[in-house]
């Protein structure tokens, strides 16, 4: 049986949540792969909304759910959402939660400086989540992080500490800041520890025993591609590599594993935080589309930037991350509009290109070309085969379809999870 691969197209809010969910309720086992808790996934069952940020969707419908390697763990965090979760009915326990002892913490002195650059940079800000992703990862290719494993052993902390604080001491001194409260931040780990301690354990050897036994395995991307340390919008991107590659490394388990790779696409574009954004709108149509679309962050609140559908970005992305098929998300909030754009090239000094150029200051540059389509007066939300949509949404989607060069799996309607059309089943295929 195959194992699919969630990631995002475009910037990220795509509604991989719902599809997550939808899959990981057909799963044996979910697994976060890169990002920590800057993800925010929302799900809707049966009328119930639930929020995510770290943990893997599939432990609302009590699947498996396992937090890998790649993935940059506040402890804290971590309880707090299980909380709010168990608050919520949902039972959360050492059977259904694994969390790779290889991941890397984040911690306060990270979410300090995540604040303090982003204040300092002023209007060149990144407009980060302000979790402390950022300067974690640092630390974890800077071989200077505290991982997981590392709670079972706080009596031999001190020269991982000096290094560590080594660091942040500096970069402290250089923004005004007194030196890390070593005492404090110790304490405050001998605190956590035993609640992380009850999920740790080491993920590829758990991953590698369920495959071995035919599970099905679904690997849960956050954030887009276009948000990629290498192949986003630099340097308006998230630290981690958000592309479907990283489903193997960041969870311990061979290129071959990751299966179908299903590319969440939104109906139209959205993005939160700075960077360039080819196809926005500044305009009534775009406030309309954020109205519609409830375009608001689900970790910070902050109202997402709106435009038309980009093909050239999606495009990139999908031959980026080997994507087979797309799950078009929120078409629904295409309907009543008398025409609809799709952004098919772009121009840059004179000439017309038919991607997303490395540059930055290009990338700020490059200005869409349009195609213009009739739209369509009737509602699509809710439908759930294509004999319910309108002609014009077809042909939308269709062309969508062609532009991006990679085929639709399928179309969601509205948030719940069964308002879907399945074109193509990613498990079966
Ligand atoms: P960071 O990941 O908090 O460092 O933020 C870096 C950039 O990624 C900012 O533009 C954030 O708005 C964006 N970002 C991070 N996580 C998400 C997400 O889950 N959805 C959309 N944008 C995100």
């Amino acid at each position: 049986m195959a194992n699919v691969t969630v990631i995002g197209a475009q910037w990220g809010d795509e509604g991989k949540g719902k599809i997550v969910d939808w899959l990981a309720s057909r799963a044996d086992a979910v697994v976060r792969f890169q990002g920590g808790h800057n993800a925010g996934h929302t799900l809707v069952i049966d009328g119930e909304t639930y929020k995510l940020s770290l943990l893997p969707s599939g432990i609302v419908s009590g699947t498996m759910s396992m937090i890998g390697n790649g993935v940059v763990l506040d402890p804290w965090a971590l309880r707090d959402e299980v909380q709010k979760l168990e608050g919520q009915g949902v039972t959360i326990t050492d059977d259904n939660l694994a969390v790779a002892d290889n991941c890397p913490l984040i911690l306060p002195l990270h979410r300090d400086l995540d604040g303090l650059r982003e204040t300092a940079a002023g209007s060149g800000k990144i407009g980060t989540t302000g979790r402390g992703i950022g300067p974690a990862y640092e630390d974890k290719v800077g071989r200077r992080a505290i991982r997981v494993c590392d709670l079972a052993h706080l009596d031999d902390l001190e020269p991982q500490l000096d290094r560590l604080c080594a660091h942040h001491d500096a970069l402290r001194a250089g923004f005004d800041q007194p030196p890390v409260d070593r005492a404090g931040l110790l304490a405050e780990l001998r605190e956590i520890a035993p609640f992380v301690m009850r999920f740790a354990q080491p993920v590829w050897k758990r991953l590698k025993k369920v495959r071995k036994a035919g599970a099905k395995i679904l690997f849960e991307g956050a954030q887009g591609v276009l948000l990629d340390v290498d192949h986003g919008t630099y340097p308006f991107v998230t630290s981690s590599n958000t592309v479907s590659g990283t489903a193997a490394s960041g969870s311990g388990l061979g290129p071959g594993s990751t299966g179908f790779v299903l590319g969440i696409v939104k109906a139209y574009t959205t993005r939160v935080g700075s960077g360039p954004f080819p196809t926005e709108l500044e305009d009534e149509i775009g406030q309309t589309l954020g109205e519609k679309g409830h375009e608001f962050g689900v970790v910070t609140g902050r109202k997402r930037r709106v435009g038309w559908f980009d093909a050239v970005i999606v495009r990139q992305s999908c031959a980026i991350s080997g994507v087979t098929g797309i799950a078009l998300t929120k078409i629904d909030v295409l309907d009543g509009f008398e025409t609809v754009k799709i952004c098919t090239g772009y121009r840059l000094r004179n000439n017309v290109i038919d991607y997303l150029p490395s540059h930055a200051g290009d990338q700020q540059l490059v200005e869409p070309i349009y195609e213009e389509m009739p739209g369509w007066e009737e509602s699509t939300a809710g439908a759930r085969s294509y004999a319910d949509l309108p002609a014009n949404a077809i042909k939308y989607i269709q062309r969508v379809q062609e532009l991006i060069e990679t085929p639709v799996a399928l179309v969601s309607t509205s948030p719940e999870r069964d308002d879907t059309i399945l074109v193509r089943d990613p498990f079966l295929d």
